[in-house]
């Protein structure tokens, strides 16, 4: 048990690429909870309201502004959830991808150990080359685009360094919040079928997809217990990329015959995919208390936001 839970401060948590996706659920989360003293940054300055919390503009690549909000701030935790996410971005600019999803991690991991901060560093499936499904904590990472190189690279950092850290992996996050800056593959089939498109989706990608809600619940249990190591957080349902499409048709009763199965080789994107990924989550289970909602309950908990 970490000392935090018994401990009458709150525990200082910041963190970083609030206005995410992962950045928002963090949000939501930690401002209702008193026992959390909130520290939210960002690029930029949210254009919904922030609710208790301080907040701090932070580019995570710029070094020394990461050093001085971390002194100013003096977080007992930070989570990780800035990175530039957009795989085939990243593939068509390697730079740009470096300079977020590497060196501003290493920048993350100077601060941290300068002034005594756990780290919850999130991570992908990406780091996977598809060829296993359904992998654990201990299967070898062989990315197989530039976004993974990258994301297994500061995992790498992160694993290597003198700090106290956790890396969350987690697997195609899906869910709605105030402010979106992008869709992800549950918005895209909802707006795609309302406005009556017909969308070619793949049946051959295979994943756990994973609620925001819950992936912000796992990175918050991983703070609050100074959990350490690799953690495997997803959804619990292992569906290809077209019955996810499927689901959603059904569930919000949209048009179905709209989708059309295809393959992978049939889509021309500047970055390769893995075709199986998906998580066995037994570990974050066990030792973050994490339970998965399914992917209908996850489909009405974004249906009521
Ligand atoms: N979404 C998925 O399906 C998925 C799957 C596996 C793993 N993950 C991982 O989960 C984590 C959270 O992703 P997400 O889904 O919340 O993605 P997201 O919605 O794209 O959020 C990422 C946030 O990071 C911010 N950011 C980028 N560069 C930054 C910088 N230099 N300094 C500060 N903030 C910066 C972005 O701001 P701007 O938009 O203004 O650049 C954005 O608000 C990431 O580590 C990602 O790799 C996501």
């Amino acid at each position: 048990m970490g000392t935090s839970i018994l401990s009458q401060q709150p525990v200082r948590i910041l963190i970083t690429g609030s206005n995410g996706l992962l950045g928002q659920n963090l949000i939501s989360l930690l401002s209702e909870i008193e026992s959390v003293h909130l520290i939210v940054t960002a690029k930029h300055r949210p254009s919904f309201e922030l609710g208790r919390g301080e907040f701090h503009v932070l580019d995570i690549t710029q070094k020394n502004q990461v050093e001085q909000v971390v002194a100013k701030t003096m977080p007992e935790v930070i989570i990780n959830a800035a990175a530039m996410t957009q795989v085939d971005q990243c593939e068509l600019d390697h730079d740009g991808c470096k300079c977020a999803n590497v060196d501003a991690v290493e920048h993350l991991v100077q601060s941290a150990s300068v002034h005594n901060v756990h780290l919850v560093h999130v991570s992908t499936d990406f780091v996977f080359d598809g060829t296993q499904e359904l992998l654990d904590e201990s299967a070898v990472p062989n990315p197989v685009n530039y976004y993974g190189k990258c994301k297994w690279e500061s995992e790498k950092i992160v694993r290597d360094s003198n700090i106290s850290w956790c890396i969350i992996r987690t697997v195609l996050v899906y869910g709605v919040t105030a402010a979106m800056s992008r869709s992800n593959i549950v918005l895209w089939v909802k707006k795609s079928l309302e406005e009556g498109r017909n969308i070619k989706v793949v049946s051959d990608q295979w994943r756990t997809p994973t609620l925001a809600e819950d992936l912000a619940g796992a990175c918050y249990q991983a703070a609050l217990r100074r959990a350490s190591g690799i953690f495997h957080v997803s959804g619990k349902d292992y569906l290809s990329v077209y019955q996810i499409a499927l689901r959603v048709a059904d569930f919000f009763k949209l048009d179905k015959t709209l989708i059309t199965p295809t393959e992978s080789s049939n889509f021309v994107q500047p970055a390769r995919r893995p075709l199986k990924t998906g998580f066995k989550i037994d570990k974050a289970r066990k030792e973050l208390g994490f339970e998965p909602h399914s992917f209908e309950e996850g489909l009405r908990i974004l249906s009521e936001k």
